[in-house]
């Protein structure tokens, strides 16, 4: 007999390039987990129409988000993959979440502040937005959801929220857990900020060898003289070169930076081969996938079924629980 596995999902909101602070933020939790768990990973394609206008750009988020996922390592035959879009239950369970939440309690959430705080134009879908999340979540019933620091209020809005529910309807949903990864919660960009797309200090997951060696060369650095320790904790080129070591290179790493004799120029010369050698695969898993569209879209539309089916299941469920199922 197969004993269940307790049930993983999270998905990312890609726009554009993914870069090595998406990577090791959230995607690398699935690729790690997904032996352990009965993983779901999709594509919030309905989520990333709160700021896309725009079909082709969405319709290449989409293929771009699925190369990233299969590049990354994910592996079809143990993950399923799929678009929220093929799942359109889920947009049911939002209204009905909608109408257990109230407008105050969601003005709490950070996303929805932080549009507000910078004048932002917020659409109905942008404040929204962590219900979506919730159903995404609660609708195949996920033990686990491995994320970014920046999405742990959301999976609490999830658990809020399917407390509510089991309190309104009786016990229908677990309530997920949010996991994060200590020490790579926050990624730093080449300049020391948070990587971000909008602060333009990225390194691409795809980067080029030329592209590597050109951001590299950018990452600022102070005047401590060459014949002087350097401090590990506090500069860039080491806190990120650390995401590529293991716990034996990161100590061999510190060492270095420790001793006098390194220059900054030696240390980036180090970060520069580790990141050739770290992003070569993903590139060549992305071109493979690239070459094969067609596997890729076939892959995507199994997921869809599968998890369309499951969450047909699940609905019939929860309308009988709230009310509207009467034959
Ligand atoms: P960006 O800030 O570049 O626009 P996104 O918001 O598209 O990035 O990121 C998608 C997910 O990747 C986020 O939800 C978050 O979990 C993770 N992530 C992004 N940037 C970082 C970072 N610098 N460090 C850790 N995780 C990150
Ligand atoms: N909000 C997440 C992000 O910005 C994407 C997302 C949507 C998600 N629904 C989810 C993540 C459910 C985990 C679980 O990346």
């Amino acid at each position: 007999m197969s004993i269940m596995k307790p049930i993983l999902l999270s998905g990312v909101k890609a726009t554009g390039e993914p870069h090595i602070g998406n990577y090791f933020g959230a995607i690398k939790q699935f690729v790690d987990m997904q032996g352990e768990y009965d993983t779901y990973v999709f594509i919030p394609d309905l989520h990333s129409l709160t700021s896309v206008k725009d079909r082709q750009t969405l319709e290449d988020n989409i293929f771009e988000t699925m190369l990233t996922y299969l590049a990354a390592g994910l592996d079809p035959k143990k993950v399923t993959l799929f678009k929220q879009s093929d799942v359109p239950q889920v947009t049911e369970l939002m209204w009905i979440f909608n109408c257990l939440t109230t407008m105050p309690y969601l003005m709490r959430a950070h996303a929805f502040k932080d549009a507000e705080a910078k004048n932002k134009e917020i659409n109905v879908g942008i404040f929204d937005y962590p219900v979506l999340m919730a159903a995404d979540i609660l609708l195949p019933n996920a033990d686990v959801v491995p994320v970014g620091k920046d999405q742990e209020q959301h999976v609490e809005i999830a658990r809020d929220i399917a407390e509510k529910f089991n309190r309104t309807y009786g016990d229908t949903f677990k309530l997920p857990k949010a996991i994060i990864k200590e020490g790579v919660s926050v990624v730093p960009g080449t300049d020391g900020q948070k990587m971000s797309k909008s602060y333009g200090n990225v390194i691409s997951l795809f980067a080029s060898d030329e592209e590597i060696e050109k951001l590299v060369i950018t990452i600022p650095t102070d005047s401590t003289p060459v014949d002087a320790p350097k401090d590990p904790d506090t500069n860039n080129i080491f806190n990120i070169h650390k995401l590529l070591l293991d716990e034996a290179g990161v100590a061999e790493l510190r060492k270095k930076y420790t001793t006098p004799g390194m220059s900054y120029r030696d240390a980036k010369q180090m970060l520069i081969t580790d990141l050739k050698a770290f992003i070569a695969p993903f590139r060549e898993r992305r071109d493979y996938w690239v070459k094969n569209r067609s596997k890729v879209l076939k892959i995507l539309q199994k997921g869809g079924k599968k998890m369309n089916k499951l969450a047909e299941k699940r609905m019939q469920d929860i309308r009988k629980k709230i009310g509207v199922s009467l034959y």
